[in-house]
C-alpha cells in the first residue's frame, strides 16, 4: 500500500467517497449536526483523507477543529468541542473522528492518521492534540460502566480496546471518561427507524453498535454516549 494522508483543503474531491462508518442513530446529536456542514468549509487544514494511491481511492478520514483548551477535560467531549470548545482563540486540536474502510483495518492507517493530527497541530502552532476517543470494543459491553471499561488491560499493560491501543502505542495518555460525549434523544418513532428495532414499553435497552443502553421514558429515549478523554503531545 503506498498510504498518503491528505488534507481536505488539498483535495476537496474526496468528501462523500466513504461509506459511513457508525451506527443510523449517531448522526442525531443535534449539536454535531448542527456544526458539522460547516467543518469542511470553515476547517479544510484540518480534516484529513488517507489515501492508497496505488489504487487510487480514499481508504480512511480523519477530523479534527481547533479548540480553546483549559487543560481539563470536559465531561460533554465532542459536544463541548463542538460548542464552547470553538470560542475564543485556539490553543489546541481536537480529534473528532478516524474511520478507515474494513478491507484496511489492522494495517496503521488510522495510528498514520492520528500521527498527521499531530503535526498539523505543530504546524499551526497548537499544544496538543486531544481526543475524546470511542472506544471500539465498548458497544460489546454495553452495561460496564465507562470508568472500569477503560482500566481493562492486556498482559502487556496495554489497554483491552483495540482504538486505546492504539492511541497509547503512540504514546496518548488517558486523561480521564468523557460520560457525556454525545447526547441524542429521540421518540419512540424515531429510535424505531434508527436501529430497526421495537421499543414497546419504556425502560433501558442495549442497541447494537450503542456503547450503553438507550433509557427510555414517557415515551423518549435518550442515548448519552460515554467516550474517554486522551492527550498526544505535538
Ligand atoms: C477505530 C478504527 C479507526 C481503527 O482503525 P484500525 O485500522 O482498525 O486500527 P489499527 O490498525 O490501529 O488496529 C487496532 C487493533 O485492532 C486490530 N484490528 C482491527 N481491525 C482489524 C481487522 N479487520 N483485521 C485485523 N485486525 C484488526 C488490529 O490488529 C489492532 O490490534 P492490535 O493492537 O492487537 O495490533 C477502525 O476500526 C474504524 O474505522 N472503525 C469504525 C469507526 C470508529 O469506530 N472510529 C473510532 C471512533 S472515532
Amino acid at each position: 500500500m503506498k498510504l498518503a494522508i491528505v488534507t481536505h483543503a488539498e483535495h476537496p474531491e474526496l468528501r462523500g467517497t466513504l461509506p459511513e462508518f457508525f451506527p443510523e442513530f449517531m448522526r442525531h446529536d443535534p449539536i454535531v449536526e448542527a456544526f458539522w456542514p460547516s467543518l469542511y468549509d470553515v476547517y479544510p487544514d484540518f480534516q484529513l483523507w488517507a489515501v492508497d494511491r496505488e489504487f487510487r481511492r480514499s481508504v480512511g478520514y480523519g477530523c479534527t477543529l481547533p479548540v480553546q483548551w483549559n487543560g481539563e477535560p470536559d465531561p460533554r467531549g465532542i459536544d463541548w468541542a463542538m460548542s464552547g470548545g470553538t470560542s475564543g482563540k485556539p490553543t489546541t486540536l481536537c480529534a473528532i473522528v478516524v474511520g478507515v474502510v474494513p478491507d484496511y483495518r489492522g494495517t496503521g492507517v488510522s495510528a498514520a492518521i492520528v500521527d498527521r493530527m499531530r503535526s498539523v497541530a505543530a504546524g499551526h502552532g497548537l499544544d496538543a492534540l486531544i481526543a475524546p476517543v470511542r472506544p471500539m470494543w465498548k458497544d460489546r459491553y454495553p452495561l460496564t460502566p465507562i470508568e472500569r471499561y477503560i482500566d481493562w488491560r492486556l498482559p502487556d499493560g496495554l489497554a483491552y480496546d483495540p482504538w486505546i491501543r492504539t492511541h497509547e502505542r503512540l504514546a496518548g495518555e488517558l486523561l480521564a471518561p468523557a460520560p457525556r460525549s454525545m447526547t441524542i434523544s429521540g421518540s419512540r418513532a424515531e429510535w424505531e427507524e434508527w436501529t430497526e428495532l421495537t421499543f414497546p414499553e419504556d425502560g433501558d435497552y442495549v442497541v447494537p453498535g450503542a456503547l450503553v443502553p438507550v433509557r427510555f421514558t414517557g415515551g423518549t429515549g435518550v442515548y448519552v454516549e460515554p467516550n474517554v478523554w486522551m492527550v498526544h503531545s505535538v
